[in-house]
């Protein structure tokens, strides 16, 4: 007898309906099964920023994939094993990553990203010696551990405001990092 009470009182939790997420406060926890993805920026002048939302917005329209868009600074020093994928970006400053991007990613020495898929992407002039941040962020990814999911990928600037695009960025960059970042979505799903 007391042993089917004892079942009953176990199994009631579990016939109990799922929570309603709709009813709660706090913030949605992972969907079951989504793709986590981290895209972290650093940005001096707000170009690579917007190149960063951009991505976020295209990564956002596949459904299963979930992302952080975040400043550099914000992520200094933070445990990143929790994601699928992290695409890091930032302004090509003197033929290199500037200083933040290069410190988040010796920060990430030593930890353990076995599994981590990775995507580097910059700003730069549109110049043949114009150097390439994105393409040293890939280089240290591939050093840390990290399976690149895609090439890295670079948005230009004028060297002066353009007529035709807010602040420095040439036009359609934002719309082709969109794309980018659909292209990058359905590849994480695959
Ligand atoms: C200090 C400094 C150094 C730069 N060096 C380069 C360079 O070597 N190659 C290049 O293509 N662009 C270079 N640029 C241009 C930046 O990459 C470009 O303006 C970028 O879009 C700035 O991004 P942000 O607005 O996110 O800071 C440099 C800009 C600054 C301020």
């Amino acid at each position: 007898m007391s042993a089917s009470v004892g079942f009953l009182v176990m199994a009631a939790p579990l016939l109990s309906p799922p929570p309603d997420p709709e009813a709660s406060d706090s913030p949605p926890a992972r969907k079951l099964g989504a793709r986590r993805v981290l895209v972290v920026y650093g940005t001096r002048y707000g170009n690579t920023k917007r190149v960063a939302e951009a991505l976020t917005r295209g990564l956002l329209r596949v459904p299963g994939v979930e992302v952080d868009c975040l400043p550099v600074e914000q992520v200094m020093g933070s445990p990143v094993g929790s994601y699928d994928l992290i695409a890091v970006g930032g302004p090509t400053e003197w033929h290199n990553a500037s200083d933040p991007v290069r410190k988040f990613l010796g920060a990430l020495e030593g930890r353990d990203l076995r599994g981590l898929r990775g995507f580097a992407f910059d700003t730069r002039y549109q110049t043949p010696r114009s150097g390439s941040a994105a393409k040293v962020i890939q280089r240290r990814l591939e050093q840390l551990g990290v399976g690149i999911l895609m090439p890295s990928a670079s948005g230009f600037v004028a060297p002066v405001p353009h007529p035709e695009s807010e602040g420095m960025l040439l036009p359609r960059t934002e719309e082709r990092f969109e794309s980018l970042g659909e292209e990058l979505a359905a590849a994480l799903l695959l």
